[in-house]
């Protein structure tokens, strides 16, 4: 079993590779719940996630016999980085096996932290069996993602300095994903302070941890769906779910629309760069998804920053929709000149901006002396598109709200 001294033990390691991380108190988030709010920007580690210190405690415990024939990990995300800078750091040869599908920055930064990168198979699981093939081969150690004790007590160096840079704090927020990072901080926070509550965060998606601390079994999902791609796995681990059961007191999931809107808040209020995965802390607390008191001493753990930017933009225009910042909506207009104009019209009569207009009078789906038309409309706020679409109803057009 994970214990406060082996995390105390890996603290030291884990600083030969990786940044003791800022907290920063927030007045917006504090403002918004009643609550003391306080961020720690895991997002800023060296890799962009926390996954460095596990890979580095790994490491460092391991005999230099098996450190001289390298390690292999398989990861289509964080890990893959983590290790690939930890090994390098620490002079040791890595071989990393990402799917092929892999988003090719991901490939290029974990070749740029000097890891050899082998592409293969089509997802997570295929990935994983070629780099155990390796591992057989070429005698390399299999650095696991998070079900061993040494890496869950690395991750857990982020609860020895939330300890030491709020040692008032009363709550602290984990992502899980396989579990080895809430495990490791759980252990570290309730080693000190058993009254330390210890919320975890799934998404809906991928919602493992609940159902097995209520059955006491370790429920497996047969498949996952979620945009927070970091704790996109289908099951906690052994280890990881005999530390969960003892020491985390909640579980709670989010929903991927809350996740888009934390990680939108997050951009625009605090200007933090977060992905999925570490976003899902703040939407937890923002949608109410467990108990706090006034005034309560809440730490959020925001544990990574590596979203692609592709799916920012996305994630982005999801989360402005959420929040009623945002409306694509589609109506068809006599195809005659000056309908457009009517339209637009009453749009900019009530105040909304217009993004995008997209006009087809050859769509299939409308008749042939009419045309469709959708626009893309920046709004103020849930009542404002009331408003809107109300206007536009009561000047006869017909509407259908895409987004
Ligand atoms: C950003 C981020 N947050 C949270 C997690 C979850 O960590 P764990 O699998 O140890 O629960 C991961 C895992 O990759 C991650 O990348």
């Amino acid at each position: 079993m994970l214990e406060l001294d082996d995390i105390t033990a890996a603290r030291e390691r884990v600083a030969e590779t990786s940044r003791h991380t800022p907290l920063s108190h927030t007045y917006t988030f504090s403002s918004m719940t009643g609550a003391d709010v306080y961020l720690k920007q895991e997002m800023l580690q060296r890799t962009g996630s926390f996954k460095i210190r596990g890979a580095t405690n790994r490491i460092a415990t391991l005999p230099e016999e098996t450190l001289d024939a390298g390690v292999v990990t398989a990861s289509a995300g964080n890990h893959a980085q983590g290790v690939a800078l930890a090994a390098t750091r620490m002079g040791v040869d890595a071989t990393v096996v990402m799917p092929e599908y892999a988003p090719i920055q991901k490939v290029k930064a974990t070749r740029a932290y000097g890891a050899d990168v082998v592409l293969h198979g089509v997802d997570y699981d295929e990935a994983a069996e070629f780099a155990h093939e390796i591992e057989r081969e070429e005698g390399r150690y299999y650095l696991p993602a998070f079900d061993d004790w040494e890496v869950m007590a690395g991750q857990g160096t982020i609860g020895l300095e939330l300890l030491e840079d709020l040692p008032e704090v009363e709550t602290v927020v984990v992502p899980v994903g396989g579990g080895g990072l809430v495990s490791g901080v759980a252990t570290a926070l309730k080693g000190h302070d058993p009254d330390i509550r210890v919320i975890g965060v799934q998404a809906e998606g991928a919602s493992s941890a609940a159902p097995s601390m209520q059955s006491g079994e370790r429920v497996e999902l047969d498949s996952v769906d979620t945009i927070a791609d970091g704790i996109a796995t289908r099951s906690l681990g052994e280890r990881t779910f005999q530390v969960i059961r003892e020491r985390v007191d909640e579980v709670v999931t989010v929903s991927d629309a809350d996740i888009a809107v934390a990680i939108v808040t997050l951009l625009e209020r605090s200007k933090t760069l977060t992905e999925g995965a570490g976003a899902v802390s703040l939407a937890a607390l923002l949608e109410g998804a467990f108990d706090y008191d006034d005034d309560e001493v809440i730490a959020l753990a925001l544990c990574g920053g590596n979203i692609d930017m592709n799916t920012l933009s996305t994630v982005i225009i999801r989360g402005l929709a959420e929040t009623g910042r945002y409306l694509r909506v589609r109506t068809v207009l006599p195809d005659r000149p000056g309908a457009l104009e009517s339209l637009i019209d009453i749009i900019s009569d009530q105040d909304a901006n217009i993004y995008g207009i997209r006009h087809d009078r050859s769509s299939r789906d409308v008749s042939l002396d009419d045309a469709e038309v959708e626009v893309d409309l920046e709004t103020r706020g849930p009542e404002h598109i009331e408003q809107l679409l109300e206007a536009l109803e009561d000047g006869g057009y017909g509407l259908t709200v895409l987004t």
